[in-house]
């Protein structure tokens, strides 16, 4: 983080080592909070009222109320990119139910929510890395019911991201009842036949907004669509599998548990909605 970033905690814009928080947060003790990651390209917040639609729709589902209009985390979050014009910036929110009086696991009648921002820098080398494919294997997904809630609570997402890790694998993808929901933390897509798949929204994976993105443009692109379940067989022979998120955009998978996929090269659909995907965020970045 260079010097003249400032952290958003509360109100205030701050020096990171000056945010501090109560130990007595539920966000510290419970995990009870929820949190958002959003791109901004040359200090263009990418697809901002999606990310704010899914904040909101995650704070309620934890029943809690937004702690800001659309308009105001608008105008904060600029700010907060605003000397980060040179560079491409990733955007950590979080919010969580603030601090009690003690530990009760219970919900609070009333509560001040710990709202929080920080900006970290994507680093391009990262992404072109990425871009010549990356490996993954395939796990039993261990988290609960809820993960289209954006919860704070990742402590499943992160021993098996760590599992994928000690395998020398970027990413783990995550098996259900026999289908294979997403990543550890990115959502997934399967060519088969010349046809995208990926799965349906629901309560087994988080409603990625790179992932509707990318829907949408593979549909600009002529590619056939359709949302429905991957079963382990399909993932495994399919032509090609991408995982998408935020910060790492739409990854190639070129080898699952330890197999090539198809030719053990990036594929010729992935590259045709990658080239698209990068029209898209040139298209940002010049946006007056
Ligand atoms: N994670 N699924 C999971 C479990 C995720 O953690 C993420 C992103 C996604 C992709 O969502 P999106 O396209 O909106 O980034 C899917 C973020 C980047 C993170 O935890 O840092």
């Amino acid at each position: 983080m260079s010097s003249q970033s400032k952290v958003f905690l509360n109100g205030e814009f701050l020096p990171l080592a000056e945010a501090k928080i109560s130990v007595l947060d539920r966000g510290f003790l419970f995990a009870d909070g929820v949190y958002e990651v959003i791109p901004a390209y040359a200090g263009k917040l990418f697809r901002l009222q999606q990310h704010l639609d899914r904040l909101n729709s995650s704070l309620a589902e934890i029943r809690m109320q937004p702690v800001m209009t659309d308009q105001e985390w608008t105008t904060m979050l600029t700010e907060l990119v605003s000397p980060h014009q040179q560079s491409d910036q990733s955007v950590y929110i979080q919010v969580t139910r603030g601090a009690g009086e003690s530990r009760d696991h219970r919900l609070p009648e009333d509560y001040k929510a710990t709202t929080f921002a920080m900006c970290q820098t994507i680093v391009p080398n990262g992404l072109s890395t990425i871009a010549k494919g990356i490996k993954a294997i395939t796990l039993d997904d261990i988290r609960w019911d809820w993960c289209h809630i954006k919860s704070v609570a990742l402590l499943g997402n992160i021993l098996l991201k760590q599992q994928a890790s000690d395998q020398s694998c970027t990413e783990a993808i995550l098996l259900r009842n026999g289908f294979a929901t997403e990543g550890s933390a990115s959502n997934l897509f399967i060519i088969k036949n010349k046809q995208l798949i990926t799965p349906p929204k629901s309560h087994n994976l988080l409603p990625g907004i790179t992932r509707d993105l990318v829907l949408e443009l593979a549909i600009k692109e002529g590619i056939d669509c359709i949302e429905r379940e991957i079963s382990e067989q399909e993932l495994v022979t399919a032509d090609e599998i991408w995982l998408t998120s935020s910060t790492k955009e739409i990854m190639p998978v070129i080898e699952l548990n330890r197999q090539a996929v198809a030719n053990g090269q990036p594929g010729e659909f992935w590259q045709r909605v990658s080239i698209r995907y990068s029209q898209f965020k040139k298209e940002l970045r010049h946006q007056t």
